[in-house]
């Protein structure tokens, strides 16, 4: 595990952003596994830029998404689809059909899971995952629990992820209560993987990810088992308690 800690969220969105273009630049038709949220957004904005200045070409690249919510549909502001295209996908030139996110309409859920992780597979897994934290220690919806999930579920969400994305949405009630999200399983068979932390509400779950036990209490624990894992996470996300790093 190597550790970059930046001074704040835009040095963090840098880096990471640095590791992505390396990743991008070294293996063109790479999978990446992709994150939505406010952690990913600097980067995701840094790495267009890099896209309009011609150092960065992803028309090879493919992508899978961590999670979505169930219920919205993919032209719904509030669904991580649309949060990918209006952020990212629509100012590069990857192909449409080339990325991939979970169908938050699919009612289904045992058909649309399996066909996930039919994708991910089909895909041969994910090069670069890019992973936030939750204030829980979630990666994509991977919620505290009594045991890790291997595959694509679809999962009831914690009520402090439930107010924690509330900001997004006029109020708390409409959040959506479920949502698919890979299971650890894609998570770890990625080759390698950028833990991306900012602000002090991800203090104390980054600290117990990196050096409390593993357990599915805290999801991104796990990742200590992981043998390429980047953390790139600022001051504040660092600061709880005593830091070696
Ligand atoms: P955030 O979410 O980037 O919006 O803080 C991270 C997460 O919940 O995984």
């Amino acid at each position: 595990m190597r550790i970059y800690r930046t001074k704040n969220y835009d040095e963090m969105s840098r880096k990471a952003a640095d590791l992505i273009a390396a990743q991008v630049v070294m293996k063109p038709d790479s999978v990446l596994g992709l994150a939505t949220g406010s952690t990913p957004l600097g980067a995701y904005r840094l790495l267009i830029e890099r896209y309009e200045k011609g150092e960065l070409d992803f028309s090879e690249i493919c992508s899978v998404n961590l999670d979505e919510y169930v219920g919205l549909s993919a032209d719904d502001e509030q669904s991580y689809a649309y949060f990918m295209h209006s952020n990212f996908f629509d100012h590069i030139n990857i192909r449409p059909e080339n990325t991939h996110i979970p169908n938050g309409l699919e009612e289904d859920t045992a058909l649309e899971c399996h066909r996930y992780n039919r994708v991910i597979g089909a895909l041969g897994g994910i090069d670069l995952q890019i992973l936030g934290i939750g204030s829980n220690g979630h990666i994509g919806f991977n919620e505290p629990g009594d045991a890790f999930v291997p595959d694509t579920h679809c999962v009831e969400l914690a009520g402090s992820t439930i107010q924690a994305n509330a900001r997004f949405f006029s109020s708390p009630d409409e959040v959506p209560t479920a949502a698919y999200t890979m299971g650890i399983r894609s998570i770890l068979q990625a080759k390698s993987i950028v833990l991306m932390a900012s602000g002090k509400a991800k203090a104390e779950a980054l600290y117990r990810a990196l050096h409390g036990p593993v357990t599915p209490a805290l999801p991104a624990s796990i990742l200590q088992l992981h043998s390429h894992v980047f953390v790139v996470a600022d001051e504040e996300a660092m600061s709880e308690r005593f830091n070696p790093f």
